[in-house]
This record gives structure tokens, sequence and C-alpha cells, in this order.
């Protein structure tokens, strides 16, 4: 992903972009705020750009999008803070150099500069949020958080386990990233004033849209150039996270296991990233991620309360076949 790279661009109608204007304006003084060892890497990493995908679920999701209110504004910020952290420290763990275009922290600042932002990011998120005076609110972002945690530990574990099972993977994208997809729902409907079914119903469609948005990154780490994602391709050979298209590529041919746990060299993975592009492993996952977004539009049949119908389905539709 660019600089340049907008949220879902076809999908900013004048009033989300007021909201993300908003929010965005709330992230600059969040990350202003800090030390200047956080501060300056941190307006750096909003300034390389991003999605902004979870405020633009919050704010879907809230039905108020054309003034949305402090308390949405302030969950819309709080949870693209805890992505913001998560990134930080996740890219110190995969050991990943590239992120947004531009070198990560972890790489040009250090391990413990980024373990300083990402908490910082972190605690700022649950700050934000509170100034929002609703508790269940904050429970709701705890949630994520643990799940969050729990998914970059079972990741860590399973780390280069070319017999990593479909189902241990789904249930680790459960927790790293569909659950604070379902959390910005979730988040976007109780602020809005949503009934306690339509924010059940909201969390699901964002839990399926979250698993989908993870597998289709899962495939870009292997087919998408530098250049369009704005990280380095094969991170997650390079780091052993084995993925539903690995897992899928093995299943069909059974060579390729070994080629996918061996530390390889950078011409070695780029051979295999070359390899794997147009593989069945690679079509099925797509696939795979596509059933996801049916899931999800089949939640959104029913009374939603005042959300976002139609962004919801073009955000639904537009985490598959994405560029970044
Ligand atoms: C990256 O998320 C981490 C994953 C869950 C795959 P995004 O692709 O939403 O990252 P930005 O915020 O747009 O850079
Ligand atoms: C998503 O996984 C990271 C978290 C949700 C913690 P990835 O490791 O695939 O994300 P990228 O590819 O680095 O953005
Ligand atoms: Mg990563
Ligand atoms: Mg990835």
């Amino acid at each position: 992903m660019s600089a340049t790279a907008q949220p879902i661009a076809h999908l900013v109608t004048s009033g989300l972009r007021n909201a993300l204007g908003a929010c965005e304006l709330r992230l600059g003084i969040a990350v202003a705020d800090g030390l200047a060892e956080v501060a300056v890497p941190g307006a750096a990493t909003l300034a390389a750009g991003g999605k902004r995908l979870r405020p633009l679920l919050v704010f879907c999701c809230a039905g108020s999008r054309h003034d949305p209110g402090e308390a949405v504004v302030r969950a819309a910020a709080s949870v693209e803070l805890v992505h913001m952290a998560t990134l930080v420290h996740d890219d110190l763990l995969d050991g990943a150099t590239m992120r947004r275009g531009r070198e990560t922290i972890a790489s040009s600042h250090g391990a413990a500069a980024a373990i300083q932002v990402g908490d910082y990011l972190f605690a700022r998120a649950f700050a934000e949020l509170a100034g929002a005076d609703e508790p269940a609110a904050i429970e709701v972002l705890a949630a994520a958080a643990l799940d969050l945690s729990q998914g970059e530990l079972a990741q860590g574990r399973a780390a280069f386990d070319i017999a990593l099972s479909e189902t241990a993977y789904v249930d680790r994208v459960r927790c790293k990233t569909a659950s604070l997809f379902a959390s910005a729902c979730r988040l976007g409907a109780m602020l809005g004033g949503a009934s306690a079914d339509v924010q059940d119903r909201l969390a699901a469609f964002g839990e399926a849209v979250g698993m989908a948005f993870q597998i289709f990154d899962d495939i870009l780490d292997l087919t998408g150039s530098s250049a369009a994602t704005g990280k380095r391709r094969g991170a997650d050979l390079r780091d052993g996270t084995v993925t539903l298209p690995m897992i899928y590529a093995i299943q069909d041919e059974p060579d390729l296991a070994s080629a996918i746990r061996a530390t390889a060299d950078d011409l070695e993975i780029d051979r295999l990233c070359d390899r794997l592009v147009g593989h069945i492993g690679v079509t099925r996952a797509r696939e795979r991620a596509l059933l996801y977004v049916a899931d999800a539009r089949r939640v959104l049949d029913g009374p939603l309360d005042g959300a976002d119908r139609t962004a919801l389905v073009l955000v639904a539709d537009g985490v598959v076949d994405r560029y970044s």
C-alpha cells in the first residue's frame, strides 16, 4: 500500500469523508500527545497512509456518518490506535522491514522503540475510548486486544509448522484479525444506538469480513508486489507464518512442504512466491475468502437500525481482490 492509499476509495462519500477526517484529527492529536520518542515515528506512520478500514466500519455501523458525534469518533480512533499498535509490535515479531511503503519502526528505530511506541498506542487507544463514557465499549475493545495477543502467540508457536491444520489457521485468524473487525462493527452499532440483536449481527458481519481480509492479505503476501502492498513480498515465508494459500498448495503438491519450511534466502523466497502465484492453493484460498464475503453479506439481511447497508456491502466486496 502506498502513502496515497485510500480507505476503499470508491466508498468514501462526502459524509464518510467528514467522519474519517474527524477520526484523523483525533489520531493526530493522540500521537502528538506522546513524548518525542513516540510522537515522531507515530506521526510518520500516520502520514504513510493506511486504509483506515476499521474506523470506516465503525462509522458505517454507527449509521450517523454525516455527524457521527464524539463518542463514535473516539471509538473509530481507538480501534485504529489498537490496529497501529499491533502493526508496530507485529513488524517487530515478524522481522518485517517495510510497512506502508516505508521502513518499519522496528527496522529504523530498533526493537526497544517499537515496543515503546506500540505500548503507548495501545494505552492511548483505551484512554481514547474511555472518554466515550460507555463502559460496555471498553469491554468490547478489551476483548479484541486480548484476542489479538492470543492470536499472535498462537502464530509464534506454530512458526514453520507446515503441518498446520486449516482449523488452527482459521482459529488464529479469527483471533489476530477478525476479532478487531468484529469489535469495530460492534462499537459502531453500540454507540450508534442499535438494538442488541443488530449489534450481534454487525459484529458477525465484521468477523466474516475480517476473515476474508486476512486470507486475502495472506494471498497478497505471496502474489502482491511491494509497490502495490507497501510490504515486502514473501514476509510470511521468511518468518515461517504458514497461511491458507500455503496449506492448500501443500495439500495439492506435498513436495512444496520442504521448500516452505526451509528458511530460504531472498532469491529462493522470490522464486517460491513466483511458483505460488498461479497455484491452485492461491485459487482455493481466494474462493474461501469469497465464501466469508458471502457469509458477511448474508448477515446484513434484515433490519440494521440505520447502519449504512450499501457501504457495508461495498466494504465486504472490496476486501477481496484489492491491491493493498
Ligand atoms: C494489516 O492491516 C494487518 C492485517 C490484518 C493484515 P491493513 O492492511 O488494514 O493495514 P493498513 O492500516 O491499511 O496499513
Ligand atoms: C496481521 O497479520 C497482523 C495482525 C493482525 C497482528 P500479518 O502479519 O499478515 O499482517 P502484515 O502482513 O504484517 O500487515
Ligand atoms: Mg506481519
Ligand atoms: Mg500479511
